[in-house]
């Protein structure tokens, strides 16, 4: 792992290894991308600050969530058509969470079935769903996930309206996926992506497969997307997915403290601060930014978690410091799995930030997650 020294490096990587259309739908954001850009950089303007002296050699990594242990304080974003990236990329990747003790949240637009992958990751398998059109759909897909013993869902919530990836215009992709002649040219630059694509077939939405019969077999991508982005996603819907599910519910895409507050009223168990990586609305603030505000609302003991723009063991700890409990990443699995392959990917990425976060927290001079807290901080 030599040249892998960062997950930009697996980036890189991806970058060449990948269609540029496939790179483009992964990496890109909304509009001129400058949440994107952002989500990164607003990490580089946390200081933190190292007590010296503190006794202890080794440092402790595991954390608990919502009345669970996990292996360390990071998971996996849900994300749709992740074998696009390799095929067999959601179900290695599952593997490797279970291994590591941390969660893996399975997309319902995700290549693999909730059955699977709740076979392959025990109770390290969470769930998400998206207000479908149908709620049935999402309902079918609910009862679904309770069956095969899933005890977490995420309901997201900030995709309530189509967004503007120019990247995806200006490439053709989603429109005629696979067919278009431009997309074709860029297949045929990229031969072992495309012959691995040939030989394991093109991934499909499983869930919505099996939901729907054919109908999400031909333009996967764009059927959910429609149906997605008419569902009425208000209260309702939140307060429907909550009289239904009676696991932990976690909701995803929140950036505002009031909106916060009235879902913790609501009865969710916890909230994923996230601006979708930057794909939804083109300015939307960062997760960073909101964090503590959000924290000062819903009070020190109510389960945040965030995600959009984490890119190092160091990330996560700036995250936690500024008071989330937990932090997922979703980009630098799916660069991984293009750049390495999905098993070397999943488990080089989990190492690389394992390796990264304790580092931070030995240098900080703390022993246990619970020591990355304000007092780290430095406020000029
Ligand atoms: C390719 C891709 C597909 C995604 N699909 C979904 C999805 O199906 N459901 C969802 O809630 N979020 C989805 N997201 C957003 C991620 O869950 C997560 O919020 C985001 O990737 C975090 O930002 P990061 O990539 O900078 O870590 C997707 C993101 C990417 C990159």
């Amino acid at each position: 792992m030599g040249t892998i020294q960062t997950i930009e490096d697996l980036r890189r990587l991806a970058r060449r290894r990948l269609p540029r259309a496939v790179f483009d739908f992964i990496d890109g954001g909304a509009g001129l991308e400058h949440t994107l850009r952002r989500n990164q950089t607003v990490f580089e303007d946390v200081r933190l600050v190292p007590r010296v002296l503190a006794p202890g050699v080794t440092r402790d990594l595991t954390t608990r969530l919502l009345g669970a242990d996990y292996g360390a304080p990071f998971g996996v974003s849900p994300m749709g058509l992740g074998n696009l990236a390799w095929p067999g990329t959601d179900e290695a990747l599952v593997r490797a969470c279970a291994a590591a003790r941390i969660p893996y949240g399975l997309s319902m637009a995700g290549s693999s079935t909730v059955e699977r992958v709740a076979e392959l990751g025990g109770p390290f398998s969470w769930f998400q769903v998206y207000l479908t059109a149908d709620q049935q759909v999402m309902l079918d897909c609910m009862q679904r996930a309770a069956r095969a013993g899933v005890d977490t869902l995420v309901m997201t919530v900030d995709a309530a309206h189509p967004s503007r990836r120019l990247r995806n215009y200006r490439n053709g992709f989603g429109q005629s996926f696979l067919r278009h002649p431009w997309l074709m040219a860029d297949y045929a630059l990229h031969p072992n992506w495309s012959l691995r694509m040939l030989a394991g077939g093109a991934p499909v939405m499983a869930n919505l497969v099996a939901e729907t019969g054919d109908a999400a077999g031909g333009h996967p991508a764009l059927r959910l997307m429609q149906s997605m982005t008419r569902a009425p996603l208000d209260w309702d819907a939140l307060a429907l997915v909550r009289a239904q599910w009676r696991g932990k519910l976690l909701v995803k895409g929140v950036l505002e403290p009031r909106d916060a507050v009235r879902i913790q009223a609501a009865g969710a168990d916890g909230i994923i601060v996230s601006n979708h990586g930057g794909r939804q609305l083109e300015s939307a603030v960062t997760s960073l930014e909101v964090l503590p505000s959000i924290r000062r609302s819903v009070g020190a003991d109510y389960p945040l978690l965030l995600d959009s723009g984490v890119r190092s063991g160091g990330d996560v700890a700036k995250a936690l410091v500024l008071g989330a409990d937990f932090v997922l990443l979703g980009r630098p699995f799916l660069f991984a799995s293009a750049a390495l392959g999905p098993q070397a990917g999943a488990d080089t990425v989990i190492a690389l930030l394992r390796a990264e976060l304790d580092d931070t927290m030995a240098q900080l001079g703390c022993a246990c997650i619970g020591d990355l807290n304000a007092d780290r901080l430095w406020t000029a």
